[in-house]
């Protein structure tokens, strides 16, 4: 059994837990939404304030929900990469400061992969292999999980996130921030088949489309353009029809590139996190065609899926207990890919 202290700040969430194994013995988010609301998106530096701010109260209430000593948590770590180079700083200087004082390793861990580990806590007897669609404000990847450790891209957007997409539009139709939420409620309500809208496909140098990556720009383009239509023709907005019909876009290209991805890769269960893992229709569209298909689709609970630091303490766990740490000169980076992960855990640079 390995316990871990992880603080995560990489972008606008103080999240602070501790975990064993794969059970969370205790999970503390302090969301910034409300400060970022105002300016419609992530302001870096007030970010990195307010982790300043709240990342110490938050180490607290996490070792008070565990019931834990400082004696019985093997390691400590914190996101090192991506995210926001201000913001990581603060979880990775805390998180190495407490290592140091309490004479644990620390470990450096990277955003994406703590993403995946989200899945265990959820499916504590998942093993690899398997392939994740990590689906979030600054992602869309579809992930070859092969071990801990060993992932493999095989596809991903080649322009906006996923979510980020859902929050330009929302900010398009006046719905606020941050907008998958306000589009998915809004979309209940709507005609999906209302307007026809691009997929989004990457075209290939030899002909053909990528089978994997995707694009967000152009639909995001398609939904501005029709929006400007539809407002000249005279008011009222359909909104709900633009949002069902958007949303319904964003969910069909991910269904059918996860489920061409697992396909080619022989890959029977599709692990799916990130916020806009959160979206009814895209659970209920790739529930649908998996299950057509004969592939397992785990969706964790939302809490899991968007930002938290059980996921991270999740990794470092599994990590802990492979024998590997991180150098307390390790950086912070504001993006590495995920096939580099195990460069968090070399030798000492010098
Ligand atoms: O994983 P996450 O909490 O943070 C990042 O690492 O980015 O994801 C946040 C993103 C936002 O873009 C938000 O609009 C989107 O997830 N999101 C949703 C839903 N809930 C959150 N998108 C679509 N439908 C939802 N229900
Ligand atoms: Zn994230």
């Amino acid at each position: 059994m390995t316990v871990a202290l992880a603080i995560e700040t990489s972008c606008d969430e103080t999240a602070v837990a501790i975990v064993k194994d794969r059970q969370v013995l205790s999970s503390v988010v302090s969301s910034q939404i409300e400060l970022h609301r105002t300016y419609g998106g992530v302001v870096p530096e007030l970010a990195s304030r307010q982790h300043l701010e709240w990342v110490n109260p938050a180490i607290a209430q996490a070792i008070s929900q565990a019931q834990v000593q400082w004696d019985d948590i093997d390691g400590v770590a914190a996101t090192v990469t991506p995210g926001l180079v201000g913001a990581l700083l603060v979880g990775t200087m805390a998180a190495k400061t407490l290592a140091m004082v309490h004479d644990k390793p620390f470990l450096g861990i990277h955003h994406l992969e703590g993403h995946i580990f989200a899945a265990y806590l959820d499916q504590p007897s998942l093993q690899p292999p398997f392939l994740c669609l990590l689906v979030s404000g600054g992602h869309t990847s579809l992930i070859h999980v092969k071990a801990a450790g060993e992932y493999k891209t095989l596809g991903q957007t080649r322009d906006d996130a996923a979510g980020e997409a859902f929050d330009k539009v929302a900010r398009l139709l006046g719905l606020g921030y941050p907008g998958g939420p306000a589009i998915d409620r809004l979309a209940q309500s709507g005609n999906a088949a209302a307007f026809a809208l691009p997929e989004g496909r990457i075209s290939l140098p030899g002909g053909g489309y990528h089978p994997y990556d995707s694009s967000f720009s152009g639909l995001k383009t398609a939904m501005l353009r029709l929006t400007e239509q539809l407002a000249a023709a005279g008011p009222p907005l359909p909104k709900a029809d633009l949002a069902a019909s958007f949303q319904n876009a964003v969910a069909k290209a991910l269904t059918k590139r996860a489920i061409a991805c697992a396909q080619d890769f022989n890959l029977s269960t599709i692990a799916v996190g990130g916020g806009v893992a959160a979206n009814r229709e895209l659970r209920l569209q790739l529930s649908q065609a998996a299950q057509g298909c004969g592939i397992q689709v785990f969706f964790p609970p939302i809490a899991l899926c968007t930002d938290n630091a059980a996921m991270i303490a999740c990794a470092a766990c599994e990590h802990l207990g492979q024998g590997r740490r991180s150098d307390l000169g390790l950086t912070v980076q504001s993006r590495m890919p995920l096939e580099a992960v195990m460069s968090l855990y070399g030798e000492p640079a010098d």
